[in-house]
């Protein structure tokens, strides 16, 4: 079942969907298709976040006598899975085939009696691994084998990529090196399933999903972990229809605004990660952000987590981007390509600030792809058109609607390959005039600029909105000036017979920091690197007091 489920993982990494590009022989036109092959992306994260219940997270010691471990779990019930990973110590995720395990294993489990310090005495499903008698045990104790939770080095990243076929070879080999793995995924959906118990002491329907890069198959190894904390599943199944003359309500406090609602539920649920999370630590309240959010370090995991609540539109961003990912294995592909790219360039930062997102960057490759002849994307207005009554959402005012079911969506006629599709995209934004048009995925065709910002990447839910409204005059111009370098030096290598294993050639010199000199040599007063530095700084000042950290750029 693991073999299986890693097969899956490898063609899309937290989909278990089957790769568009090889329709079932026969298939009718899309649209007429009544049985689903394709997992929608709501029955991805169900099946997933079932499968985080049933599991739970050890400390383990250095050394961990493997079988003897698993043979006493196995007390408490069956083990479907289980894998090794090094975060601060040896750590063991084991998955049993039911919760009720769970419930056994507890049972058996003390509270630590601490020396110097006193215990919280919460019970969680993060549990510590103790030898009775370490001398005996760590001799058949082995150095378990443990599953990579981090990027390549980025010079062994280069090297694998010089030892490609072609630039097509390089690009799938850069996201399959650091895309996130089987593994990863359900790392990340057990970090929420942990936290989700915690916040579930106050609301105890609540859910905690992942979204953003966890989950909108973009993510990349080492990524944050965007955590949505989700209330509207209480009371959704209270009753509606009740008998007699009465109405009965639950008597509740309420607070002026909905925004108030929220900060309210984070700073208690921050404020209990805080005192009693196993594993959180460096638990940071960032309330009066645009959109408030918890931030916090999960130890144990490894994972940056951003916790948010009330923040629907971008979950259902995630699963936009899901659907554009799936679509077609070009995309993520090059999404991966593209966001590489700029971070190498510093072009994106873990840092807010006046540079370009992830986000945005990733809906300009979408743009870029709708704009190609024959498109290999549809717009976000033809996904809305294909879908049926089930798909309707409708948030905060705003039309979210879109099919879910991949089935119904036509592949596209284009075959242009990935290298080509590279080039063309640095060419494509080398010369967008980012002065006149805004980038519209949802008609898929470049608009007039609502206003004066350098770069208007509309939000696709909330048409108002520039999600790139951060980004400054100098960062658009570093952004250009890369492409243009970028398309130049993939079209010089074109012509190029022999590929080097040693000297970068292809994706490998794109990701090479000299690229900037490069053009400096070739080109001389086009941008020189103190001048970029210079800028960077300036841009850094510019922007410092207007952006307060985790600041959403509308
Ligand atoms: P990483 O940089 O790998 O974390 O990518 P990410 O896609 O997870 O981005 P990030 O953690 O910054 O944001 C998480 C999610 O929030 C994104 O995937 C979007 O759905 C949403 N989001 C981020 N930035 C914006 C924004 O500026 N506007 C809107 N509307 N949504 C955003
Ligand atoms: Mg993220």
């Amino acid at each position: 079942r693991f073999l299986d489920s890693l097969h899956r993982h490898l063609s899309s990494p937290g989909t278990a969907i089957l790769k568009r590009e090889e329709p079932p022989a026969g298939s009718a036109e899309p649209g007429l298709q009544e049985k689903s092959n394709n997992k929608t992306f709501s029955e991805v994260q169900k099946e997933r976040r079932e499968q985080a219940q049933r599991s739970i997270l050890i400390s383990c010691p250095k050394k961990v006598p493997e079988k003897k471990l698993l043979k006493h779990l196995c007390q408490h019930g069956e083990i479907t899975n289980h894998f090794f990973f090094e975060s601060f110590g040896i750590h063991a995720v084991i998955e049993f085939s039911k919760k009720e395990s769970i419930a056994s294993l507890q049972d058996a489990t003390f509270i630590p009696r601490g020396e110097t310090e006193f215990p919280i005495p919460f019970k969680s499903r993060f549990f510590h691994l103790n030898l009775k008698n370490p001398s005996n045990q760590t001799s058949d104790g082995m150095l378990v084998q443990c599953s990579n939770q981090s990027s390549p080095l980025n010079a062994d990243l280069i090297q694998t990529l010089c030892n490609a076929e072609s630039v097509e070879g390089q690009i799938i080999t850069l996201m399959r090196t650091l895309q996130i793995t089987e593994e990863n995924i359900r790392l990340r959906y057990l970090s929420c399933s942990l936290i989700e118990d915690i916040a579930a002491a106050y609301f105890p329907s609540c859910t905690i999903k992942p979204f953003g890069s966890s989950v909108n198959s973009f993510g990349k190894l080492g990524c944050d972990l965007d955590m949505f904390l989700d209330l509207d599943d209480i009371g959704k199944n209270s009753a509606t229809k009740t008998a007699g003359p009465f109405l009965m309500e639950y008597q509740v406090k309420s607070v002026p605004s909905e925004r108030w609602a929220t900060q309210k539920i984070l700073a208690v649920i921050g404020e209990c990660l805080d005192n009693f999370g196993p594993g959180c630590v460096s638990v940071q309240k960032i309330l009066h952000a645009r959109c408030p959010l918890v931030r916090f370090s999960h130890q144990a995991s490894g994972f940056q987590c951003d916790l948010t609540a009330n923040n629907r539109i971008a979950m259902k961003s995630s699963e936009l981007l899901y659907i554009y990912g799936s679509l077609d294995s070009r995309v993520r592909a090059l999404v991966f390509s593209v966001r590489c790219w700029a971070r190498q360039h510093a072009l994106t930062s873990s840092i807010p600030g006046a540079w370009l997102t992830n986000f945005s960057l990733t809906i300009m490759v979408i743009f870029f792809l709708q704009k190609r002849s024959p498109p290999v994307l549809p717009s976000l207005d033809y996904l809305k058109n294909l879908a049926d009554a089930r798909d309707k959402c409708i948030i905060e005012g705003n039309d979210c609607t879109f099919v879910s079911n991949l089935d119904r969506i036509k592949p596209s006629e284009n075959t242009e390959t990935l290298d080509i599709l590279l080039c063309q995209f640095f060419e494509y934004f080398g010369n967008f005039s980012f002065n006149k048009n805004s980038i519209n995925i949802r008609k898929g065709k470049e608009q007039n600029k609502p206003d004066s910002s350098p770069v208007y990447i509309q939000n696709p839910f909330e048409p108002a909105l520039n999600i790139s409204r951060n980004v400054n005059e100098s960062q658009l111009e570093r952004f250009v000036h890369l492409a243009r370098e970028s398309a130049w030096i993939l079209q010089e290598d074109k012509g190029r017979s022999s590929k080097s294993s040693s000297h970068p050639w292809g994706l490998a010199a794109l990701l090479q920091p000299s690229v900037s000199n490069k053009s400096k040599a070739k080109k001389p007063g086009r941008g020189p690197t103190g001048e970029a530095v210079r800028k960077l700084l300036e841009s850094i000042k510019a922007d410092s007091s207007k952006h307060s950290a985790a600041t959403r750029e509308e």
